[in-house]
């Protein structure tokens, strides 16, 4: 009996899994740090927010740009993982996002065993910048002329 219970939690847990990964909406491959100024983010509840090129090309222009991570993000059984509209920040804490030579988001995201444990995943993997918007998730965040710091 205990064995049937554990196959078919097995079985249920990679459907599920499977149909997360497939969510074709999240399958555009990102690429935002190429055109997005990711040492000036900031990282506000759930939302990512940094200055983005525009199609302006001749002179160079930019926006900020906010992208709420919720409409992409889900807690897989203790794994971010990209859905649209996944509300990952309904079972994750301690997110934290930092930056290298990319972009990730890390947080203490709880399984269906109920165990916290640290996952992190690259953001450059599903978040875009369309005309100076993130987007993520074939969903797109917001811009202004200005964000919250000064230019300098
Ligand atoms: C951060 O988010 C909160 C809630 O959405 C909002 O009230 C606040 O103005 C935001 N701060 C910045 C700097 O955008
Ligand atoms: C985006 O930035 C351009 C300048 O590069 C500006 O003309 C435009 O108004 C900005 N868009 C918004 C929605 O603020
Ligand atoms: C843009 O979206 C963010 C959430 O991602 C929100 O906090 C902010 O108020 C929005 N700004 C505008 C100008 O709509
Ligand atoms: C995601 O949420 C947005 C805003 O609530 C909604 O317009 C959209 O239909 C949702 N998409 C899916 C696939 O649930
Ligand atoms: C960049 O930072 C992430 C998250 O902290 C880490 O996993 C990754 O190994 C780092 N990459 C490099 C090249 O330092
Ligand atoms: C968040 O971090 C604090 C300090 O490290 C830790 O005590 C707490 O358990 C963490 N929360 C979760 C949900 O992991």
């Amino acid at each position: 009996m205990m064995a049937i219970f554990h196959t078919m939690a097995i079985t249920i847990a990679s459907l599920a899994s499977c149909a997360l990964a497939q969510d074709p909406a999240c399958l555009v491959n990102g690429g935002f740090i190429s055109t997005c100024a990711f040492p000036g983010l900031r990282f506000n509840e759930t939302s990512l927010g940094m200055y983005c090129l525009n199609d302006m090309i001749h002179t160079y222009g930019y926006n900020w740009t906010w992208i709420d991570l919720d409409t992409c993000l889900t807690n897989n059984d203790g794994q971010l993982t990209p859905m649209t509209n996944g509300s990952y920040s309904g079972s994750c804490a301690n997110c934290t996002v930092t930056f290298n030579s990319t972009v990730h988001i890390a947080c203490d995201c709880e399984n269906v065993a109920g165990q916290v444990a640290p996952t992190s995943i690259d953001l450059n993997s599903i978040v875009y910048n369309v005309d100076g918007t993130m987007g993520c998730c074939e969903q797109f965040g917001n811009k202004t002329w200005k964000g919250p710091q000064a230019l300098t």
